[in-house]
């Protein structure tokens, strides 16, 4: 059972379908409760996966109706990329879209420079990229994810549907307890549902709080439903792939067991009734199928905090509507429950085990770190609002942190704004080792919550490759407002 993920490849998601000759029928996979679908796998052989991405808007079935997307290859999210350590990935990006585009490959720890995971590539329209990454000898196995990121339209692209999910497997996938379970690629989005690219757009303030969609989709589909069976272990990796919206997930009527956050598996499962994720972070949980049964994932919002009202010059272009209609804003009430997706399980059986012990922590003591910074995330400056870092907003020509290879630094980061923002740094992944608000984070990551105020500590070593990358806010149009910097290592 272990490749059952890769089996289900291929399963009736995202078919090209035209508004003039659409029929949906009934029980397709754009409609409530229908059957859990997942993107289609493309798996790494002799050390290789080539393949080509062509970013595309279509028109995609939705209800008993179409909605309007940006896809890869036809279908959102795109197709899961399935590699191992020591692997080449050789992608040609194709740009069928009416703007710039490029890549970006979030969380795998290989070089920014050059064509591989190099933030600053510009895909034009009507044309192709090829990119080359060599994924590391050694590098963590793992949950990861591919989308745009060409400066400027960012959440658009992604919110209209450009995500994709990236596997890393290693021995680890090889435990029996592991092996054993049902795989399953869980992609969260939240597009704007409507049948033209009106969609993507958004108010200015929309833009400031981070958008959020209409509907909260499960690999492009909405609740769908999951089947399996009592005595199985279901293996869920899960990603963000939303440009704001935050999830609040719970699974009632049965037990989740995280065995790894952003990077890297833990040294042990550990049993979680909430799964908090911002945009950009995974979680891969365990999940002991021990009744008959359905239980139902949901998701709760959570009030992300407010931008303020003062310091932006472009809150002056703001129409009085969306002035007034700001407490309805995304982001902003919490508490509301959404359905995200119901599993049925049926049969008899006794429980599977869990894993004993998955991997060796390897934690970063203290006298590893050579350097300290203080970053101020989200602190007003004049004139340019408060959507920057150390008070600048972003500038491609401009080199916020440069280091040298090997150096084991920590970042003392402490949010400055009135809401909560991920900070996301590219190619070097990191762990906290400390948080002002005291909630504890496992394992490595490359994405962390700054609640407004908070202060936490990151510890990151720069090894293994040299370039220049970017570190952000992945709430995407925060991002695109030009909370990012540039980070060089040499
Ligand atoms: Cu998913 Cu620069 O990030
Ligand atoms: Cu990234
Ligand atoms: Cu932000």
């Amino acid at each position: 059972m272990g490749a059952s993920g890769v089996a289900l490849a291929g399963c009736g998601m995202g078919r090209l379908v035209r508004p003039a000759r659409t029929t949906v029928p009934a029980g397709d996979a754009s409609t409530v409760g229908s059957p859990f679908a997942e993107p289609k796998a493309l798996v790494s052989s002799n050390g290789e996966l080539t393949l080509t991405l062509t970013a595309a808007a279509m028109s995609l079935p939705h209800g008993r109706s179409t909605r309007y997307a940006l896809t890869y290859n036809g279908s959102t999210p795109g197709p899961t990329l399935r590699a191992r350590p020591g692997d080449l990935l050789r992608i040609t990006l194709q740009n069928d879209l009416e703007e710039s585009t490029n890549l970006h490959f979030h969380g795998l720890g290989v070089t920014p420079a050059g064509n591989s995971d190099n933030p600053f590539i510009e895909v034009m329209p009507g044309t192709s990229f090829d990119y080359e990454i060599r994924i590391p000898k050694g590098h963590a196995s793992g949950t990861f994810w591919y989308h745009p990121h060409h400066h400027g339209v960012v959440a658009p692209q992604v919110a209209g549907g450009l995500a994709g999910a990236i596997v890393i497997e290693d021995d680890i996938d090889d435990i029996p307890e592991i092996s054993d379970s049902t795989e399953r690629i869980i992609v969260l989005s939240d597009p704007k549902i409507g049948d033209t690219p009106t969609i993507l757009e958004v108010t200015q303030a929309e833009r400031r709080q981070g958008r959020e969609g209409d509907a909260v989709l499960v690999n492009g589909a909405l609740q769908p439903m999951i089947e399996t069976t009592v005595g199985s272990m279901e293996r869920w990796r899960i990603v963000n792939a939303s440009a704001s919206r935050y999830y609040e997930l719970r699974l009632a009527g049965a037990d989740m067991y995280l065995i790894a956050t952003d990077q890297a598996r833990f040294a042990a499962p550990i049993n979680t009734d909430v799964l908090e994720l911002t945009p950009g972070q995974r979680a891969e949980v365990l999940i002991p199928i021990t009744s008959a049964g359905t239980s139902t994932l949901t998701t709760t919002s959570i009030n992300r905090g407010m931008m303020s009202m003062m310091g932006g010059n472009d809150m002056a272009g703001m129409d009085h509507g969306s002035m007034h209609g700001q407490a309805g804003l995304g982001g902003t009430v919490a508490g509301l429950v959404t359905d995200v997706l119901t599993m049925k399980a049926e049969g008899s059986g006794s429980a599977p085990p869990l894993p004993a012990s998955i991997r060796p922590d390897d934690p970063l003591t203290d006298d590893l770190v050579r350097r300290t910074r203080e970053i101020a995330f989200g602190a007003m400056a004049m004139g340019d609002g408060e959507f920057t870092i150390d008070g600048k907003t972003f500038d491609h020509d401009r080199i916020d942190i440069s280091t040298n290879l090997g150096a084991v630094e920590d970042w003392i980061i402490t949010n400055k704004s009135m809401m909560m923002h991920p900070f996301h740094v590219h190619a070097w992944p990191f762990r906290v080792v400390r948080r002002s608000g005291g909630k504890a984070d496992h394992g490595w990551r490359d994405t962390v919550n700054l609640a407004a105020g908070e202060t936490v500590t990151l510890r990151i070593p720069m090894d293994k490759y040299m370039g220049k990358t970017v570190y952000h806010c992945h709430i995407l149009d925060h991002e695109d407002l030009g909370m990012m910097g540039v980070l060089d290592v040499s």
